[in-house]
């Protein structure tokens, strides 16, 4: 999902775009200043930035140049009622890309952003695969029993209004059985809003999510709408659910129970005319036991539960996942599709996937880009698949083994220091026995370069054997 941040002065504008890009499944962030627009961007990543003209100048050029900095390949437009020539001017030597004439309808605004944004084949795909008999499920694939029961879930709990709790690693795809639960419910053409608490700083997460009247605080210049009050008639996705504070869980607790809330510095209750949907990959239960999540709002959430299962719990669905991402990967960078070997699915399998569908995601990009020819290369595998090779180097390793194992604590408690040393010159030394002294085997198993290993072995003084 792509995540744009909208730096707009005029917050019946910024309503507007952003009901408007939401509706297109846009994640969109909201900043009344710049200085919170750069306080998002650094915040997690920024597909597009819409800054406003009618931002004060030195900030609305430093917000530019930042988020320039910070992610160089987002779209980055200024945005005012006439394409003033200069404030186009110094915009685009700040660093923006175009002008957005906001004298437009929103819709057409959201539009061109949102194709701009996704030249995305995904669709296609997604298409293609089903004509191979694959499941998919709103282009969620898998045909695993694991997630076959996760996929008959989702069908029975879209139709009813209920919460619905969806746990799982990270990386399981739990966002996307979100978007699919909305997208087969009855409330599919209202917008899905989607927050993730966890990225959002504490401070602005209460007014994101529950709005502010003019003058509820310093800098509350105007009444904003909050996001359980943009998603009426939708879903509201509540993304790290478990990283909620204690205050904004209590807030949370009373919505869900009374269906109603306040904006900030508001006296009027409104009526919250939505589905709430929440995620997250902590274990909230054992939260709950230590005290860091509330109870009362643990078991409000939990109504419905859906467990997404980790990959390695279901590696029935690998291949139709390499297919996918293979296809997929080559689309967006313009290859021919690669062929996978069996060698490569047979790594694949043994693998333990303990970043789940996100790292075989990111495993398939780097073969298509760095094999040659033909067919995926093994060679290409970082190292901690490729050593699960026969022949290959010998087991990695493990957690409690003797690299990883922890130093006694003397009277004066463990030295940093020293016992990072130690770790270090254990795994080189790990390393240099799994690779037969080959440097160069050693640092591509420790995803190190030749030289920072060379250099560390040099100055450790590691001498190899023993
Ligand atoms: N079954 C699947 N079919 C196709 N793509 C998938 C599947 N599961 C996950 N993905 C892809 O894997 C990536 C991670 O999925 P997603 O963001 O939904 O995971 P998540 O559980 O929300 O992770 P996190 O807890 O880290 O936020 C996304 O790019 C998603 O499109
Ligand atoms: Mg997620």
């Amino acid at each position: 999902m792509s995540r744009v941040l909208l730096a707009l002065a005029d917050q019946t504008v910024a309503d507007g775009l952003f009901a408007e890009l939401s509706r297109r499944g846009v994640e969109v962030d909201r900043a009344e200043t710049a200085e919170d627009g750069v306080d998002l961007a650094r915040a997690g990543e920024v597909d597009a930035l819409i800054v406003g003209a009618g931002m004060p100048r030195p900030q609305r050029l430093e917000l530019i140049r930042r988020v320039r900095s910070l992610w160089p390949s987002a779209l980055v437009f200024v945005a005012g009622p006439d394409g003033d020539p200069a404030v186009v001017v110094e915009a685009v030597k700040a660093g923006a890309d175009d002008y957005v004439v906001l004298s437009s309808p929103a819709a057409d605004v959201a539009g061109r952003l949102v194709r701009a944004l996704e030249p995305s084949p995904d669709a296609l795909l997604a298409t293609e695969a089903a004509g191979r008999g694959e499941e998919v499920l709103e282009g969620i694939i898998g045909g695993s029993a694991p997630i076959q029961r996760v996929f008959e879930r989702v069908r029975k709990v879209a139709g009813a209004d209920s919460t619905v709790l969806i746990l799982g690693e990270s990386g399981t795809g739990k966002e996307l059985i979100a978007r699919a639960i909305h997208a087969l419910s009855h409330r599919a053409r209202g917008p899905l809003i989607p927050v993730n608490c966890g990225a959002i700083p504490e401070e602005l997460l209460e007014s994101e999510l529950f709005g502010h009247e003019k003058g509820a605080f310093t800098g509350a210049i105007k009444t904003r709408l909050g996001r359980f009050e943009l998603a009426k008639g939708g879903t509201i996705f509540l993304d790290e659910v478990g990283d909620m504070s204690p205050n904004l869980q209590v807030k949370l607790l009373r919505v869900l129970q009374e269906h109603q809330f306040e904006r900030i510095g508001g006296g009027r209750s409104i009526k919250a005319e939505i589905r709430v949907i929440a995620a997250t990959n902590q274990d909230v239960r054992a939260k709950v036991s230590q005290g860091g999540f509330r109870e009362d709002l643990f078991y409000r959430l939990h109504v419905i539960p859906i467990q997404v299962p980790p990959l390695r719990a279901r590696r029935d669905d690998l291949p139709a996942l390499v297919g996918h991402f293979v296809a997929q990967c080559a689309a967006r960078v313009g290859l021919p599709r690669p062929k996978v070997p069996p060698a490569v699915m047979d790594l694949f399998s043994a693998y333990d996937w303990p970043g789940n569908v996100r790292e075989l995601e990111n495993v398939i990009e780097r073969l298509v880009i760095l094999s040659e020819g033909e067919y995926l290369s093994a060679e290409e595998l970082p190292a901690r698949i490729r050593s699960l090779a026969p022949g290959g180097a010998t087991a990695a390793p493990s957690a409690g083994g003797h690299i990883f194992s922890f130093p006694e604590p003397g009277p004066g408690g463990v030295s940093f220091n020293d016992a990072v040393d130690e770790f270090e010159r254990r795994l080189i030394q790990w390393a240099l026995a799994a690779s037969d002294g080959v440097k160069n085997r050693a640092a591509a198993l420790l995803d190190l370069n030749r030289t920072t290993l060379v250099e560390k072995i040099r100055k450790k003084g590691i001498k190899f054997p023993g």
